[in-house]
């Protein structure tokens, strides 16, 4: 037996069936409320984590700032008051920043780089753990296919490929040198919420689940994640945290995970709304023997699983099993040798930094009709609600960060500017519009979903009045979805999607309207033109008639009352400088099944040159289609993008492997499958690439 599980056996024979409910218990933080009666439950053993924020969205609500003296106090209580002494473990939803407030995931996602994405997370971690949290509950990695889901902020987007690759970058950055642990989440299909409406049923086939909704998880799980929390929503009749099928059959038998999962807050009461358990005894047993270790906030275990014990409904060992899986995420966090948090500090200026370049890297130029970058001494007028909005840079789901420290766009744009810059009007003066436009961050996030995701009627009206002016407008949207802009596009001579960037959101914008940064986000999510086109993605499989109909293409065909071919597709975005795209060159024309199967693979090498007049980074994304195959595939299918600086002027060569793994796909089984038979294979810089 290895030590750890020696260990862990050790602490478990010692332990009395109560107390090792209590580990299963997680309650919320007592700030507040009565802290003497949650010292006593600690005494007694009640308690194995808490959640150190208050309400059942604690992203939509101020949570005040940690106190670590008042965590390190219950700690003492765990420790030297309770028989079994076993610490807390403390958790948090620190979700893309802490102090320090990053872009929402959706905007990092945006940069389609993994390194940039790691380093942002190991920051927040820095931060996170300087208060004490122990565990983040990130990163979401539910896939969303409608931006009208106020959550669609906290993903990665559309894509179940770029998804897995954020999911690694976000655990490794998370949990790399061992300062906190991760949670994925919400296991499974959450972003599939019928309409967008939040915490509603979803419709995924097993066929789609496996392709789609399941790759992010497996690729959080290979990175070792070490929780992963299950989600409110029920997939085709089964809500997941009852569910063995999806929490113990798919997640612990097919993706290999064998930490611990929690439920989402009061989920395994919610059971008896959800119409499978009549009461809470019912809840409880449902939950752990469909394979939940922990239970959030409702204290159904806490009340209900000695009982269930003691009748025999639950054996001992199913307890054991859940406590071990907690007592090792205990140990991996050694939190038996250093349960106490002591400030260390952390260098706030280099994560504002690292901040900036993320809020940079993922913002995504959607147009640009010669206008952009402005000349420093050109005369502004800067115009719309994100003038001298802060708060909403820093997104929903932000618990720590400060409003009053982030600045507006005012001042930024001033730090760099050597013109006038006229402030809320058309002024006659100016050279150039730049609206700052968007949607506050309480239109995002939890319980907040949006029927109508287009910009307000007010700014769609600015914007009229200011191309109506006859100067060049540009339009900077902060957001936190990819709003449609069919009815806003004709008229902005310029779009930037700046999305909500975090604390240096409006600096790095700043600097990209002024050309000392070069834009270089691509979007991980279509941009429809009209809210209604939902559910619109651009890996979809091909319709028996008509023929050529991708993505809404030959458009008249798909909706009579307008076009209906996506705004701006999926992996778009433009760059100040042009990349031509040449050599594309594919060095084995076939291989078998056989050579496959060993680990040979096609290298697909395209040299990339930098034909404008800046140097820039592009990424270089490469799309798959398998053309006939037993289930149908996708038309277009993400598997491998890499981003790369070239300076003006010079060519870069970029190579990809694809082996067995990588042109697959899985059947309704859960059985990985590759079939002999013809690939289209197109590199390029977004997804209608050739
Ligand atoms: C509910 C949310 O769905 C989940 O993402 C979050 O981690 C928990 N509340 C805890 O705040």
């Amino acid at each position: 037996m290895a030590d750890v599980e020696k260990i862990i056996e050790n602490i478990l024979s010692r332990m009395t069936l109560a107390e090792k409910i209590g580990q299963l218990n997680q309650q919320e933080t007592p700030v507040g409320g009565d802290v003497e009666a949650f010292k006593a439950q600690i005494r007694r053993g009640e308690i194995g984590s808490v959640l150190m924020s208050v309400g059942a969205t604690a992203g939509n609500d101020e949570q005040g700032e940690i106190n670590i003296d008042f965590y390190n106090e219950l700690q003492r209580v765990a420790i030297e008051e309770s028989r079994s002494g076993i610490p807390i473990l403390f958790c948090r939803d620190v979700i893309h920043g802490h102090r320090t407030v990053f872009p929402i995931p959706l905007a990092l996602a945006a940069s389609f780089d993994e390194a940039l994405i790691e380093k942002s997370y190991s920051d927040i971690a820095d931060e996170a753990s300087d208060d004490g949290v122990h565990l983040t509950f990130a990163p979401m990695i539910d896939l969303s296919r409608d931006p009208r889901w106020g959550r669609v902020i906290e993903g990665a987007g559309e894509d179940p490929y770029l998804g897995g690759r954020v999911a690694a970058a976000v655990v490794n950055g998370v949990q790399g040198d061992g300062k906190m642990l991760a949670c994925a989440k919400h296991f499974i299909g959450y972003g599939a919420s019928e309409g967008g409406r939040d915490y509603h049923r979803a419709e995924i086939s097993d066929y789609t689940l496996n392709n789609y909704y399941l790759p992010a998880f497996r690729s959080a799980v290979d990175a070792r994640v070490a929780t992963v929390m299950s989600s409110f929503n029920d997939v085709s009749g089964q809500p997941v945290t009852s569910s063995r099928y999806y929490l113990t059959e798919i997640l612990r038998g097919r993706l290999g995970f064998d930490g611990a999962v929690i439920s989402d807050y009061d989920a395994v009461e919610q059971l008896m709304r959800q119409g499978v358990a009549s009461d809470a005894a019912d809840c409880a047993e449902l939950a752990v023997l469909a394979g939940l270790d922990i239970d959030m906030h409702d204290k159904v275990y806490l009340a209900e699983l000695e009982k269930l014990v003691e009748n025999g409904k639950i054996s001992t060992e199913v307890i054991d099993d859940a406590v071990r899986r907690v007592l090792k995420l205990k140990l991996e966090k050694g939190l038996f040798e250093n349960p106490y948090c002591e400030k260390r500090g952390f260098d706030i200026e280099k994560h504002r930094a690292d901040a900036k370049d993320a809020a940079a890297e993922s913002a995504v130029l959607l147009k640009n009709d010669g206008v952009l970058p402005l000349d420093k001494d050109a005369k502004i007028s800067l115009v719309g609600p994100f003038v001298t909005e802060r708060r909403s840079h820093l997104g929903s789901w932000m618990l720590d960060g400060k409003a009053e420290e982030t600045p507006n766009m005012l001042e930024a744009m001033t730090k760099i500017s050597r013109g006038e810059i006229s402030v809320g009007e058309f002024s006659d003066k100016s050279d150039i519009i730049v609206l700052c436009l968007g949607e506050s961050w309480t239109l995002t996030g939890e319980n907040r979903s949006v029927a109508d995701i287009t910009l307000s009627g007010e700014q769609k009206e600015l914007i009229k009045q200011a191309k109506a002016t006859g100067k060049k407008v540009v339009g900077v949207l902060f957001c936190g979805r990819p709003i449609p802009m069919g009815d806003i596009e004709g008229d902005l001579d310029a779009i930037l999607l700046a999305w909500h960037g975090g604390s240096e959101a409006a600096a790095a914008v700043s600097e990209i309207l002024y050309g000392d940064r070069v834009p270089s986000g691509k979007l991980p999510m279509t941009v429809l033109r009209r809210t209604e086109h939902i559910p619109m993605y651009y890996n979809v499989t091909s319709s028996g008639r008509p023929t050529n109909c991708y993505y809404g293409e030959n458009a008249e065909k798909c909706y009579r009352d307008g076009r209906s071919d996506p705004c701006f597709p999926f992996g778009y975005g433009l760059s100040y400088t042009k990349f031509a795209y040449c050599d594309v060159v594919c060095g084995e024309k076939s291989l078998s099944l056989d050579d496959l199967r060993r680990g040979e693979k096609f290298t697909i090498s395209v040299t990339v040159e930098n034909i404008g007049d800046y140097d820039g980074k592009e990424v270089v994304e490469l799309y798959i289609h398998d053309k006939v195959a037993k289930m149908m595939r996708p038309m277009r299918e993400l598997k491998a993008f890499r981003k790369i600086f070239v300076k003006k002027g010079e060519k870069k060569t970029v190579s990809f492997d694809l082996g067995y793994r990588d042109l697959g796909y899985y059947l309704s089984s859960g059985e990985y499958t590759l079939e002999a038979g013809e690939f289209e294979i197109f590199v390029g810089s977004d997804c209608l690439t050739d």
